[in-house]
């Protein structure tokens, strides 16, 4: 049997793509509140704009939506929950020194349902929602704002101790680099300077959040959250591999320093050439050192191509901008390279140079679903998971990499992180709400609702189906 006895099969969201609700019961602003619906070729616009639609105010408003859709996780045998529990519910400004209860009582709610069904949660601390009260901080870029992170983290510790027990400190902290506003308030063009120095402030908030979490319970684990941004190099000619391995660098350093505490050399002497000097003051430097992580999630969806032209990383969620295409790889219908091998490859990758139990917390297909006859037939999404997760079983079963679970991006439909649209769905449930948020906002199950349940029902075992004669 591949698959653990205990494999944790499941789903993931974040709060602002999916609550709505957005200034409810004292919740304020968050980063990801500023972000416009995407248009075409112009990308989410970040600001104040009176007629614009801004799709996380509303989004699928599981804030009154809750009972029904963990009911539905329940139904398709969720072993665990990834969520996030949004800092500007509960410190609605980010600085506050005082909690705001009706915050904390929105995730008690959250929290107890889901151990009611016996779904684990898995709690991320920060997705893509900087309270917009810390802008007076610039955001990351203020090391107030790691204080103010740990009393917000150190709340979540001690209120949920006992009924939490997986938490994650920060979504895709390699997204500094690439999707700064999300990640962390930064403008999308952001120096490199900037990105350097907020991502310092991250790493050193994560591993003090680690070793928090430990001296409140020593039951807690706390995972980094990578995205799995792997690539392969455009060719064998040597100038390709080295610009392929400098891409990773610029990725994997996050990882690095959240699993062995410190910058790796490589990234030392970088920054160095580059005349940027991280902001360390006494005392950092063993921060990071005693706050490494028990554990590695991370998001996966494709993989780039890399190599002499790839120029730093060039804008773009998860579309950056290489330099290059797989001509061997098909697209989604958002350009995303469809890769399931990639990764078997990428999880041997990350556990070689680790060797940390993994944890998938996000994979999944963006696509347009058509309701016909009242159905949803999304095979094209069953064949993709279905793929995907012969290919987990194999860097399982066959090259002995220790992965606890895999949690499916966005189980109910929800709204996209890089363009805001509803339209591109990753669910197993479908919510009757569009772009514009116009809708009933009713639930109704897909046909891969009952696939992904029988999945879970057999811990993997249909996925044996055909698994020999595709080559996984
Ligand atoms: C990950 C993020 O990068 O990708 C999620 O953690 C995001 O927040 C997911 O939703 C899928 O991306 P998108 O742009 O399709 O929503």
């Amino acid at each position: 049997m591949a698959f653990p006895k205990n494999f944790m099969w499941g789903g993931a969201t974040s709060a602002a793509q999916i609550e709505g609700a957005y200034l409810v019961d004292g919740k304020k602003e968050s980063t990801a509140d500023l972000m416009t619906i995407a248009q075409e070729k112009v990308g989410r616009k970040i600001g104040y704009y009176p007629n614009e639609f801004y799709p996380s105010h509303t989004a699928i408003d599981f804030y009154h939506h809750y009972q029904e859709d963990i009911k539905l996780f329940s139904e398709m045998g969720f072993k665990a929950y990834r969520f996030s529990m949004a800092w500007s519910r509960i410190y609605p400004n980010g600085d506050d020194q005082t909690v705001n209860k009706a915050g904390l009582e929105f995730y008690d709610k959250i929290v107890d349902l889901c151990l009611k069904y016996k779904i684990e949660p898995v709690v991320t601390i920060q997705h893509f929602d900087t309270p917009m009260g810390l802008k007076k901080y610039h955001f990351w870029l203020g090391r107030q704002t790691v204080t103010h992170y740990l009393r917000f983290a150190q709340t979540l510790f001690h209120h949920f101790k006992g009924r939490v027990k997986y938490w994650l400190t920060f979504n895709e902290i390699n997204n500094m680099s690439t999707m700064p506003w999300n990640a962390g308030g930064l403008s999308l063009n952001a120096s490199e300077e900037d990105k350097m120095i907020a991502a310092y402030h991250q790493l050193l908030a994560s591993a003090k959040a680690v070793i928090l979490a430990h001296e409140i319970d020593e039951h807690n684990l706390v995972g980094m959250m990578y995205n799995g941004h792997f690539s392969y190099p455009a060719s064998c000619r040597p100038s390709d591999v080295w610009g392929n391995q400098q891409f990773q660098a610029k990725m994997l350093f996050y990882a690095d320093v959240q699993v062995r505490g410190y910058y790796p050399r490589y990234k030392l002497r970088e920054l160095e050439r580059l005349n940027i000097k991280l902001p360390v003051v006494d005392g950092d430097l063993e921060a990071l050192k005693a706050g490494t992580v028990d554990f590695i999630s991370l998001s996966y969806y494709l993989t780039h191509v890399c190599g002499e032209k790839t120029k730093g990383i060039v804008k773009g969620l998860n579309g950056l901008e290489t330099g290059y295409k797989n001509k061997y790889l098909v697209k989604s219908a958002w350009g995303w390279p469809i890769d399931p091998l990639g990764l078997r490859i990428g999880l041997n990758q990350l556990y070689d140079r680790y060797q940390l139990p993994l944890m998938i917390v996000e994979n999944g297909l963006g696509a347009v679903d058509k309701i016909e006859d009242g159905l949803i037939n999304d095979d094209y999404r069953i064949d993709y998971m279905q793929k995907h997760l012969q290919a987990l079983e194999a860097a399982i079963e066959y090259d002995g990499v220790e992965v606890w679970g895999y949690m499916s991006w966005g189980p109910i439909d929800l709204i996209s992180a890089s363009t805001g649209e509803m339209k591109k769905r990753y669910g197993f449930i479908y919510v009757d709400v569009d772009d514009q948020g116009q809708g009933t906002y009713k639930r109704f199950k897909k046909k891969s609702f009952s696939w992904y349940k029988k999945v879970i029902a057999t811990n993997g075992a249909s996925l044996r189906d055909n698994f020999r004669e595709k080559g996984y």
